[in-house]
């Protein structure tokens, strides 16, 4: 048996990093980093993402990967494997992508039932109502809330390597090809789409301000998956034959490109179908959940029965991505319940996913009820509470950790010599993480400058939504909240149920699904 079929992982690189890749690019990219860059000054968050992703999101992504691989085991394990001591780590990792799933499959749902709908009528799709009336509907979005995690239980269901893999090799292509066919036909509408690119390309650094820029390094580690399980998991399901740093640079740089095009194709279309809105106070929503399910149906109604084709390969491709993000999210917690209570994984699967169901529904209603002024937490509704607490909190301190853990305690040694990063380059090197040249410069980053970094801009970030007093800033007193308890509660169930026993590997997977292999069960 080769090596690779002995693991119960993915059988090849570009199978990895399509996986990757798909886990990355999703909703994130499609509409949050549009909507976000309209909202933070244009070119000027663009910038900054990029300076995030550059020194902080390759850094933590090969630190995640590597993670997973050398433990080939599930994220507590794989905590546990560097140090006894950080397995609680690992249960935040499991934690946050699966809460966030409760509120992106939400986004999920809305996603396919506008591809279903784009051959409705014109008078249905470019009535702005539309949108407020089908999120308020207390039925709809919740029936394509399961629809849509339905879908991505059944690929997980079969496996890394079998349903994973395989739908991420057909999946991620076509969405790439998708994505380029819109912006060529975007660019090419002629008038606005000078004004889309201005307003998209030029930078506005009175509108970043700290707040932007804590929200720009959020938006990096959102839209890469990063400061949670997930490279974690996937890395466990590779072997020494991938080469990790080059991996995690196309993952990065795919990632990236997509939100750019995304970007490109957004703005240069609203710029030639409705101009007005880039002025002030034009009522289009260009900032929140707005601009992808309300602004741009309204485009593509526009454009006549072209338009219906149009919108049905936009949102089809918005599906794919988000489905092929969902199902990493999912994959985490999967692994570990497979894992430590050795069931089977279409069992794991469908609990799991049921459990987020039922923590969705509340999700679909606040958010359609918020869409009327009514139901809304904390000044925010649900969805954007979630979110919140995910980005600004969650993940900077999980990729953190992650950078923490490989760049100070893989290696052994008194304080002092820890201090050196060299040391931390040749054991890194030693204990299998081969980054050729780079090797040295990803030791002084991932020790000192990506945590620290890190650490900078989410203390700055923090005191800049603070600044002004106001009731909306007081409101995110109740996102450091929500986010501690979450912290809280995932870290108390490990000490309690986790920190002592045994917490499974992929092999034991294997095993369960091979008993005859097993010579204790032979
Ligand atoms: N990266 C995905 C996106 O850009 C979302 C995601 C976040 C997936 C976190 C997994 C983990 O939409």
């Amino acid at each position: 048996m080769t090596e690779a079929k002995k693991r119960n992982g993915f059988a090849s690189g570009i199978g990895f990093i399509l996986a990757a890749a798909g886990s990355a690019v999703g909703l994130g990219n499609l509409w949050g980093f549009p909507y976000k860059t309209a909202k933070y000054g244009g070119a000027a968050f663009v910038l900054v993402y990029i300076l995030c992703v550059l020194f902080i999101g390759i850094i933590a992504m090969i630190a995640e990967i590597y993670l997973g691989r050398r433990s080939q085991a599930n994220t507590i394990t794989a905590f546990k494997k560097v140090n006894n001591k950080m397995g609680w780590a690992g249960m935040l990792a499991i934690i946050i992508p699966t809460f966030i799933i409760c509120y992106y499959s939400v986004l999920g749902g809305w996603t396919v039932r506008f591809t279903a709908n784009s051959f409705q009528t014109n008078e249905a799709l470019s009535n702005a109502n539309s949108f407020g009336s089908f999120i308020s509907n207390p039925y709809i979005p919740i029936t394509f809330t399961i629809i849509f995690l339905v879908i991505a239980a059944i690929i997980i269901m079969g496996g890394v390597k079998e349903g994973i893999e395989k739908a991420s090799k057909v999946l991620m292509p076509a969405l790439f090809i998708i994505v380029v066919l819109i912006a060529v036909y975007a660019l090419c509408l002629g008038d606005g789409v000078a004004e889309g690119l201005n307003f998209y390309l030029n930078p506005n650094f009175t509108k970043l301000g700290f707040e932007g820029v804590l929200a720009a390094m959020g938006q990096a580690f959102y839209s890469l998956s990063l400061g949670m399980g997930i490279m974690i998991a996937y890395g466990s399901y590779t072997g020494k034959e991938i080469k990790i740093g080059k991996s995690a640079i196309m993952i990065c740089i795919f990632d990236t490109m997509v939100a750019l095009i995304a970007g490109l194709a957004i703005f240069t279309s609203i710029g030639h179908f409705n101009p007005d809105a880039f002025k002030e106070g034009s009522g289009v929503a260009l900032q929140s959940v707005g601009l992808m399910y309300e602004t741009l149906p309204q485009v593509f109604a526009s454009l006549g029965w072209f338009g219906k084709i149009v919108s049905f390969l936009f949102f089809a491709m918005v599906t794919i991505a988000a489905l092929t993000s969902v199902i990493s999210l999912l994959e985490v917690a999967t692994q570990f319940v497979i894992q430590k209570f050795k069931v089977k994984r279409k069992v794991a699967t469908l609990v799991l996913a049921l459990a987020c169901f039922v923590v969705s529904i509340p999700v679909a209603w606040s958010v359609g009820g918020a869409f009327n002024g009514a139901i809304t937490i904390f000044g925010f509704d649900m969805l954007t509470f979630f979110d919140e607490i995910t980005n600004t909190v969650l993940m900077p301190v999980g990729a953190c950790i992650s950078c923490i853990v490989i760049g100070w305690l893989v290696e052994k040694g008194t304080f002092k010599q820890r201090l050196n990063p060299m040391n931390a380059y040749s054991a890194l090197k030693e204990d299998g993480l081969d980054l050729g040249k780079v090797g040295k410069v990803f030791a002084i980053m991932v020790k000192y400058v990506t945590p620290t970094l890190i650490m900078l801009l989410e203390v700055f970030g923090i005191i800049a939504k603070f600044g002004e007093y106001s009731a909306k800033n007081l409101n995110f007193a109740w996102v450091l909240v929500g986010a501690i308890l979450l912290m809280a509660v995932g870290i108390t169930v490990y000490f309690i149920f986790f920190k002592n026993t045994y917490t499974g590997t992929n092999e034991d997977e294997l095993l369960l699904d091979k008993p005859m292999e097993n010579p204790e069960n032979a």
